[in-house]
């Protein structure tokens, strides 16, 4: 009994749910952001740019038309931390119901965290 739970034990330290990104393997990842986020200009395409949006609150880019249930997170003071914007990207309409983003991510937590890793360094816009 005890031999199985240091193999637990074991198994758990091995595979944190909650690992630091690889931030380059995270920019290939965004391929699959880029057809509706900008992040190289603060342009608008289908969704608003994501320059610097680690930190940075729901909703918040000024000339972007979003959903009302995003005007709304934001309004309730989501911000896009790195845990909220984990659980966005795992499931956009858990985390936002009734976002616009339409998007089925299939992302593993692996993946989700690569991908915020290289969102992090990505400045805001001046
Ligand atoms: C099919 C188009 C599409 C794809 C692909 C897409 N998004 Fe979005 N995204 C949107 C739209 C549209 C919104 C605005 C949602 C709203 O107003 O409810 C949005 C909103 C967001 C927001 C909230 C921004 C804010 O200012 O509050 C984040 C963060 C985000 N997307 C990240 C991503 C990431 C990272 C990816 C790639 C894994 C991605 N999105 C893929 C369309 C997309």
């Amino acid at each position: 009994m005890l031999r199985l739970l240091t193999a637990l034990c074991l198994c758990v330290t091995a595979a944190p749910s909650w690992a630091e990104g690889d931030a380059a393997r995270g920019e290939r990842a965004f391929s699959k952001c880029s057809a509706c986020h900008s992040i190289d200009h603060p342009r608008t395409r289908l969704g608003p740019h994501l320059m610097g949006v680690v930190g940075r609150p729901a909703g918040a880019v000024a000339d972007y038309k979003y959903s009302q249930a995003m005007k709304d997170a934001g309004g309730n003071g989501l911000v896009w931390t790195e845990e909220k914007l984990h659980a966005f990207l795992y499931s956009p309409k858990k985390t936002v119901p009734g976002t616009a983003m339409r998007f089925f991510g299939l992302w593993s937590d692996g993946e989700i965290d690569d991908l915020i890793a290289y969102l992090k360094t990505v400045q805001a816009p001046e």
